[in-house]
């Protein structure tokens, strides 16, 4: 099934959307009508309404049975009286000429994470503030130990796009990548992950980043469509996201939670200091946690000290060198090992960055918040 069905006549909008990397189709006035009669149907319908002084008449069927759907109005101007009936019609967003691609294009995202936010995955990005702070043993941690704890399979994704460490830590050699994922993304379908991603453990698929770099960008655009369309594909993703790639921490927007990691090294918490200021304007306070790795209760920076820079509650996690360098050395993620004072406090931090991320999710979102118009 297609996330986004376009009920128009005019290929270009088609494409329009396409090229943002949805799952798009075009329909016509008896696919609308067919959507109102099965139980199947996509998560946002786009219905072209410019040049026309009516809403099709399929549209009142369409919502009453899918009342979980989004609709975006796309219309030549704001006329009171097509909005009138739009409003009424449940329409969740409306766009006006001149159309921009990237208007349309946030407009159906706004639908699709906000009128079903229940079909949409967990993401938990971890970002280390400073090199070696233990970003990747606590991403590859929370998604073995959330993997468990569930019966579902968890995607962890090593955003590095070269030399990342994900793989290593989880024993596999994949035969593909992320940057292989990002070259196929505007294909996606319903086996596009099983064809990229490995294996890893009973449930963690793993997309690992490149053995070797490639030359040129990553487009951005392309790794939030992976991110998105790996929220709607597992109810759980981990990414180990690069602290130094500004187009990999630009593309967040999918994130339930990011987590800064940080030493108590001064140089690594000014650092987390700054990265976590700079993730909080862009993605809102809520969204952000700062967590203490490699933890010392007599270490000279204290927790308050910590605790003063960040600006905000912060989790810690116990130090346990042979613990985490035993694990890594042998590709086994600790969490699957429950003896440690280290493997216990990250199987209890990763419950509780899903339990609380999943009490957020699951607010009901405000019917007046829903009706959001916008101009183009
Ligand atoms: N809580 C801990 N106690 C002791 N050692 C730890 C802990 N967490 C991680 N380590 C060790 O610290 C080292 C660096 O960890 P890791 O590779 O996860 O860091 P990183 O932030 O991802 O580094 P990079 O910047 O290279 O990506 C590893 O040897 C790991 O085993
Ligand atoms: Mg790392």
């Amino acid at each position: 099934m297609h996330q986004i069905a376009i009920l128009t006549s005019d290929e270009r909008l088609v494409d329009m959307l396409r090229t943002s990397g949805l799952r798009v189709s075009g329909i016509d006035q008896a696919e609308l009508a067919r959507y109102a009669r099965v139980t199947e149907a996509p998560q946002v319908l786009v219905v072209d309404a410019r040049g026309v002084d009516q809403l099709p008449s399929g549209l009142p069927a369409f919502r009453r049975q899918h009342s979980g759907a989004g609709v975006v109005l796309v219309v030549s101007s704001l006329d009171p009286r097509l909005m009138l009936e739009a409003m009424r019609a449940g329409v969740t967003e409306c766009v006006a000429e001149p159309l921009a691609a990237k208007a349309l294009d946030e407009a159906v995202r706004r639908v699709l994470t906000n009128v079903l936010p229940h079909q949409t995955g967990q993401v938990f990005a971890f970002i280390g503030a400073k090199g070696g702070v233990g970003a990747s043993t606590l991403a590859v941690n929370t998604a073995a130990a959330l993997g468990r704890e569930s019966d579902n399979q968890v995607l962890l994704i090593d955003l590095h796009t070269g030399h990342g460490d994900a793989a290593l830590f989880l024993g596999v050699e994949p035969r593909f990548s992320v940057l292989d994922a990002l070259e196929k993304i505007q294909r996606v379908d319903e086996s596009f992950f099983s064809g990229v991603v490995a294996k890893a453990l009973s449930s963690v698929h793993l997309l690992a980043s490149p053995t070797r770099p490639r030359p040129g960008a990553v487009d951005s655009k392309r790794v939030r469509a992976l991110l998105e369309s790996a929220g709607q594909m597992y109810r759980t993703t981990v990414l180990d996201v690069p602290r130094s790639d500004l187009t990999m921490i630009d593309t967040l927007d999918h994130a339930t939670t990011i987590v800064v990691v940080t030493s108590q090294e001064i140089s690594s918490l000014r650092n987390a200091a700054r990265i976590a200021e700079t993730l909080r304007q862009r993605y809102g306070p809520a969204r952000v946690k700062v967590v203490v790795n490699r933890f010392h209760r007599d270490a000279v920076i204290a927790q308050e000290d910590v605790e003063r820079v960040i600006g905000s509650d912060v989790k810690r996690i116990p130090s346990d060198y042979k613990v985490a360098v035993d694990a890594l050395n042998a590709g086994r993620p600790l969490v699957l090992d429950m003896e440690s004072r280290l493997a216990k406090a990250l199987v209890a931090f990763a419950k509780d960055l899903a339990g609380v991320a999943k009490e957020r999710a699951e607010k009901p979102s405000s019917v007046l918040g829903r009706l959001a118009w916008r101009r183009a």
